[in-house]
């Protein structure tokens, strides 16, 4: 029997009892399938897929209808875990009625539970429509990806305490603004803690420290697939990358050998059938 799939209150009442969240990204039905079956409470649909699977330099060009293809793949393989689709740059940004239509698509069309969108204050009133439409949304501030270039790279954010001053208002502005959660990126451990603790929503830490409220990772991260760049906060449970190409190594030699297929990967034929070739 199927579990019962995991709701916006069972997560805040982790946070109320202290029991940590995990979340980890998911771009396909068989990985969809295996995150769910290791009990991890939510699948992210990240639009990291536009590097880890898509093989674009950043997240940026990434597409709604790419985004949509991905998630009604991971909304298939997943039973229990809450799914939440990114909204990729620019279906958000431009106005409100267009976030509004671009996160009913996540809903309608791929079957996601909630949305994912980064940025802080500014992006408040957006939080607040797509709400209103009756869909959940998870914030996303700190190192924000999309917008890594106004943040002259990819760096730590909220090192001093006017930036983390900010980071705080950002964080209760869209808390303010309805979001059920929040994913904080690459901020000291310190001030993931100090956001943690001034929210009644729970926060998601990737690099922002044990005392976030729960956790993710990208999967091809986590599980050694892909070797662009490793960030700082990564932690490689799995090496499967080296593993994948040994496999497809032995693959290759024994095709070229004519030891594959051997007998028992072949369909017979009788052989009075075969004499009448
Ligand atoms: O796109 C993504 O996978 C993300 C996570 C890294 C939080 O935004």
């Amino acid at each position: 029997m199927s579990q019962a799939r995991v709701t916006i209150a069972d997560l805040r009442v982790k946070k109320e009892t202290g029991r940590k969240i995990t979340m980890m990204t998911a771009y396909d039905y068989p990985s969809a399938r295996l995150v769910d079956q290791a009990g991890i409470d939510t699948i992210l649909v990240g639009d990291s897929l536009g590097m880890v699977v898509l093989g674009y330099p950043s997240t940026v060009p990434v597409t709604m209808d790419e985004m949509i293809h991905h998630c009604k793949a991971v909304c298939r393989g997943a039973g229990r875990a809450f799914v939440i689709g990114d909204l990729p740059f620019m279906s958000y940004q431009v106005s409100a009625e267009k976030a509004v239509e671009n996160a009913g698509r996540f809903v309608k069309e791929a079957g996601c539970d909630a949305v994912k969108l980064e940025g802080g204050t500014e992006m408040a009133p957006v939080v607040k429509a797509i709400v209103k439409a009756g869909i959940p949304v998870c914030a996303h501030i700190g190192l924000t990806p999309q917008t890594a270039t106004m943040l002259s790279g990819f760096k730590v954010q909220g090192k001093d305490a006017e930036g983390a001053r900010d980071l705080i208002r950002s964080a209760k502005a869209l808390e303010e603004a309805g979001a059920f959660m929040i994913v904080i990126e690459c901020i000291p451990d310190v001030l993931g803690g100090k956001i943690t603790a001034e929210l009644a929503i729970p926060t998601i830490g990737i690099g922002a420290g044990k005392d976030c409220d729960g956790q993710v990772l990208v999967y091809h991260d986590l599980v050694g697939l892909f070797d662009r760049f490793t960030p700082k906060f990564v932690k490689r449970y799995a090496s499967l990358g080296p593993l994948i190409k040994a496999a497809l190594e032995e693959y290759k030699l024994e095709v070229e050998s004519g030891k594959f297929p051997g007998p028992e990967h072949v369909f017979p034929m009788k052989p009075e059938e075969a004499e009448k070739l």
